[in-house]
């Protein structure tokens, strides 16, 4: 399963990723991370890693020699990627948790990161997975990476919706676009809900738009103090409630519970 994870910015996006990558892992799966936020750069703290992958745009030469290096052998120019044939300064790993990431935005007036956009589809298009392993996308906010087709390589998009109203319009524009370009799974997790009454009320909301609802996560203290120090808490409710999500995905995405 390739899914990837989208929503609005803040949602919730990085963490829903960690939690529930780390929660594959547990289970046995080989799980590859794939950073595709242009702007932040902490998701490697929080999966546990003390440095960040060299990025795969530094592969074809960094962002402004992407089209001139295009042609040119290295594994992305291969027709299938196996995760064995990164260069291993591109992947981070540790117990089963991989991380690649595509690139970040540096510098100013280095342009937009549709180049980035380009790679992202490309690389998860060539990605072919083995058994037990499961690609997480953590995608960049919002909705133009619809427009650069990065969804159109994956089999599951991930929306995070939290409590306010615009969080539920770009939910609903991300399910329309990511259904309209064929997507098989289009889901929904609702995150740093406050209370009972608010989940009931997001999920009437998101039924009566047609999207599907395949968890809940509260807001969790633990998340907010651990993100303040980079890192990714082991247990409290959120952990908890990320087993039942991987638990529906999973069995809705037709896979084991456990890799
Ligand atoms: N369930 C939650 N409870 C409390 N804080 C949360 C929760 N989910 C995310 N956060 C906090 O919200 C902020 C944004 O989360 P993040 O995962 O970085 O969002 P995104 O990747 O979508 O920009 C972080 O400080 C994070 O710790
Ligand atoms: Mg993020």
């Amino acid at each position: 399963m390739k899914i990837s994870v989208c929503g609005k910015g803040g949602s919730g996006k990085s963490t829903v990723v960690a939690l529930l990558a780390n929660e594959a892992r547990a289970r046995g799966y080989r799980v590859l991370v794939v950073d595709s936020d242009e702007s932040n750069s902490g998701l490697f703290r929080m999966l546990g890693f003390d440095y960040p992958p060299v990025p795969l745009m530094e592969l074809v030469g960094g962002k402004k020699n992407l089209q001139r290096k295009m042609g040119q052998p290295n594994v992305l120019a291969e027709s299938r990627i196996v995760l064995e044939d990164l260069p291993p300064q591109h992947l981070v790993q540790k117990d089963g948790l991989m991380l690649v990431g595509i690139g970040k935005i540096l510098q100013s007036l280095e342009g937009c990161a549709c180049p980035m956009g380009v790679l992202s589809r490309e690389f998860l298009k060539k990605l072919a997975l083995a058994e037990g392993e499961l690609a997480i996308v953590d995608m960049e906010a919002g909705v133009e990476h619809f427009g650069r087709g990065v969804e159109t390589s994956i089999d599951s998009v991930l929306i995070v919706v939290e409590p306010p109203l615009e969080s539920v319009n770009v939910g609903q524009k991300i399910h329309d676009l990511a259904s309209g370009i064929g997507v098989k799974n289009v889901w929904a997790i609702l995150n740093k809900v406050p209370s009972d009454e608010i989940a009931t009320r997001l999920k009437t909301e998101l039924k009566e738009r047609h999207i599907e609802v395949v968890g809940c996560i509260y807001f969790d203290a633990d998340i907010f103090r651990s993100s303040l120090e980079g890192r990714m808490p082991a247990k409290g409710v959120a952990v908890q409630e990320i087993k039942d999500v991987l638990d529906r995905i999973l069995s809705k995405a037709g896979l084991p519970a456990s890799g």
